[in-house]
């Protein structure tokens, strides 16, 4: 029996009470005067008046309570063939030294750090590093281009960066400084100080008097004993500022504080993920996204707990069998990732028999999130690995699962295409447009009654104008997720898409706005719209429809391989932005609104209707007709209604 329903009741009855005694697994300096101040902030504000520091609860107080030879982080790097682990001790000490770098280096407690770094050790030391010194830190994924890293320097003004010379994409090594110059040069905010970790596959060119070799720097440190200790943060002060796409080029900064933040994510590594102190828990995502922030670094250090950082693919490095031999070789208890990477092994190893090569006795379940978990790629894991296969469904907003299946209150029935029930903390409910709710079973958008539980987003870096027309001024007193769904007569939640102009590539949150936006300036370009289209492997991919300027008689191609270029120089692959159509014109309502929705349902070979709405219904045709000639569409369905 899952003792869910019961827990579930006990927060909605005192949710203050609830998380006050979830509050008691964290080691606070000052305590709080208020586990919820409904005053404070734009919402409210969780645990007003304590003081706290994240490093000193995930490193200190376990080397203090007898964890110092247990193993806290094992780098895994298929890509260098190596893998290094770190003591509690060990990782504690790292830390606290390159917390003395940084603040030799002149940084103070609520400066911003960004950390623009692959898949390495010094990635987390450089996180807990900053939240040691009370530093803020923004991680930037290393899939962006420099003009996104620009964008990201103006807005959160950094007084250092740190990086290193490369990172490696499966074979092909990617060297970082030439983009992080770059982008020092497109910013407006120039930064003075960035520290370098050279790696062996490249050496980057230092810049004299502003960049720092990083094992100069922490070699004469650790000669010198210098170490930060831990200094005090308010519960509320920001953690760290992750980036995230809008539905403009300007990313939105997603503030994490320090105390809320500690305490959602250590109740969810016993009551959602049903680990113990001590086991070793492995999300394979990259520290760059949410879930590498919660669940490589921070959740399972809170927790005790050993984390694995792998830098690898799930596949090609070198084979399909690569998450087997993690979990296996390093005793992994469960596992999270994107329902992508289980495509692409499911993909060269559809009858599983890299997984037969591995002992995964330990291993116990296997959780999914970041895109909607289809039910294939759900039955092929559960049949191939023979443990309970979890999807659950949050947001870099929230930092932790909004719904999920609490494996370890007890798991509830798997329906497969649901991430199961909400989360205590999580009053979800399906609004229609006027904000109404809507009946057990019927569409709507997926909205969460304020206030949002500890570690959500108390608002944006510098915008909370942003904040609240983003987030808050669509349906009073709720938060809305901008994904909409229903949720069935048993409280199970279904997840179905977005209700704004956020794709889903590869696990990989991206904004089609931001992606028209690049198109637009490419000077032949007259107009353009850029579709998530349904990809058997990637969940969705953008193609963009781009209409030329009148009088351009230049190669169509030509031009769309520039646009291609073009994303990918201001964006960056991560955008896997590689299809480009050139139309005659695009379908648009009699007010001049493209017609999205419809184009996305041609291109995705679903049955549409004929908008009522639309201007001239021929244009549909035309599109149609050229989709068809790149292959797709093919199983456009003549329009019906
Ligand atoms: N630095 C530089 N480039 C990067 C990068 C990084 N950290 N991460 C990705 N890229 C590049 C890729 O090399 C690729 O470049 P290409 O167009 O030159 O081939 C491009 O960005 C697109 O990357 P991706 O969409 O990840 O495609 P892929 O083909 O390289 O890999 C998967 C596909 C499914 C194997 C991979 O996305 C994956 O493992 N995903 C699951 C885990 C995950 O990332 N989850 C995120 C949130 S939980
Ligand atoms: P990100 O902020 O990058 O974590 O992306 C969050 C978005 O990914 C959500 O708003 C959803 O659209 C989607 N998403 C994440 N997890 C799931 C899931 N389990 N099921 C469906 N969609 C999901």
């Amino acid at each position: 029996m899952s003792r869910y329903h019961e827990v579930y009741a006990a927060w909605k009855k005192d949710p203050e009470a609830f998380w006050g005694e979830a509050a008691r697994e964290i080691d606070w300096i000052n305590i709080w005067d208020r586990v919820f101040d409904p005053y404070a902030g734009e919402y409210g504000r969780w645990f007003t008046g304590a003081e706290c520091n994240t490093a000193y609860n995930c490193l200190d107080r376990h080397v203090l309570r007898g964890r110092g030879q247990q193993k806290a982080l094992i780098y895994d790097s298929p890509v260098t063939n190596t893998t290094k682990s770190f003591t509690y001790a060990e990782l504690t000490h790292e830390v606290a030294t390159l917390g003395g770098v940084l603040q030799d280096l002149g940084i103070k407690k609520g400066d911003r750090v960004i950390i623009y770094m692959p898949m390495v050790p010094e990635a987390a030391i450089a996180m807990l590093a900053c939240a040691r010194i009370g530093a803020i830190h923004s991680v930037v994924f290393g899939g962006f281009a420099a003009s996104e890293l620009a964008t990201r320097l103006n807005d959160c003004t950094p007084a250092a960066i740190l990086t290193a010379s490369c990172g490696i994409e499966g074979t092909r090594v990617i060297p970082y400084k030439p983009l992080l110059d770059k982008a020092i040069e497109l910013a407006t905010h120039k930064v003075g100080t960035c520290v370098i970790l050279q790696r062996p596959q490249v050496d980057a060119a230092m810049i004299s008097g502003r960049d720092h070799d990083w094992a100069d720097l922490v070699r004469d440190a650790k000669a010198r004993g210098r170490k930060a200790g831990c200094v005090n943060v308010a519960a509320t002060d920001p953690l760290y500022i992750l980036y995230t796409s809008g539905t403009t080029g300007q990313p939105k900064g997603v503030i994490r504080d320090n105390g809320g933040h500690m305490v959602a994510l250590k109740w969810t590594m016993r009551n959602h993920y049903g680990i113990e102190p001590g086991e070793t828990f492995w999300a394979a995502s990259d520290v760059g996204w949410v879930v590498g922030h919660s669940y490589i670094v921070y959740a399972p250090l809170l927790h005790g707990a050993t984390t694995v950082l792998y830098e690898g693919k799930p596949v090609g490095t070198p084979d399909p069998g690569a998450f087997w031999r993690v979990i296996a070789e390093h005793k992994v208890s469960a596992m999270f990732t994107a329902p992508t990477a289980f495509r692409a092994i499911k993909k060269e190893d559809p009858t599983g028999a890299h997984i037969k090569r591995f002992d995964l006795r330990l291993f116990r379940t296997l959780f999914l999130a970041g895109e909607r978990a289809d039910p294939e790629t759900i039955k092929w894991a559960e049949k191939h690995l023979g443990v309970p296969v979890i999807d659950h469904w949050w947001q870099t907003e929230t930092g932790w699962a909004i719904a999920g299946n609490p494996v370890g209150l007890g798991t509830l029935p798997v329906k497969y295409g649901s991430p199961t029930v909400p989360m205590p903390g999580f009053e979800l409910h399906v609004l229609d447009e006027k904000g109404v709710q809507v009946p057990a079973g019927q569409p709507g958008t997926l909205a969460v009654k304020l206030p949002l539980p500890p570690s959500s987003l108390p608002t944006l870096w510098g915008a909370n104008d942003r904040f609240r027309k983003s987030y808050l001024a669509d349906f009073k007193g709720y938060y809305t997720t901008s994904d909409a769904g229903y949720i069935d007569a048993d409280g199970y939640v279904y997840v179905m898409a977005r209700t704004d102009d956020v794709i889903n590539v590869a696990g990989h949150r991206l904004s089609t706005g931001q992606m028209e936006e690049v198109v637009a300036k490419h000077k032949d370009v007259g107009e353009s719209a850029v579709l998530g289209v349904a990809d058997d492997l990637k969940g969705q991919i953008p193609i963009g429809l781009i209409v030329l300027n009148s009088g351009v008689n230049r190669d169509a191609q030509e031009i769309e391989a520039e646009v291609i270029k073009l994303v990918r120089d201001e964006i960056g692959p991560v955008a896997a932005f590689k299809q480009v159509i050139t139309v005659k014109r695009l379908p648009k309502t009699r007010s001049g609104k493209i017609l999205r929705g419809t184009l996305r349902a041609i291109s995705d070979g679903e049955a549409w209707k004929m908008p009522a709405t639309i201007d001239d219904p021929t244009v549909l045709d035309e599109i149609t007709e050229a989709l068809k000639a790149r292959g797709m569409a093919l199983n456009a369905k003549p329009p019906t209604g």
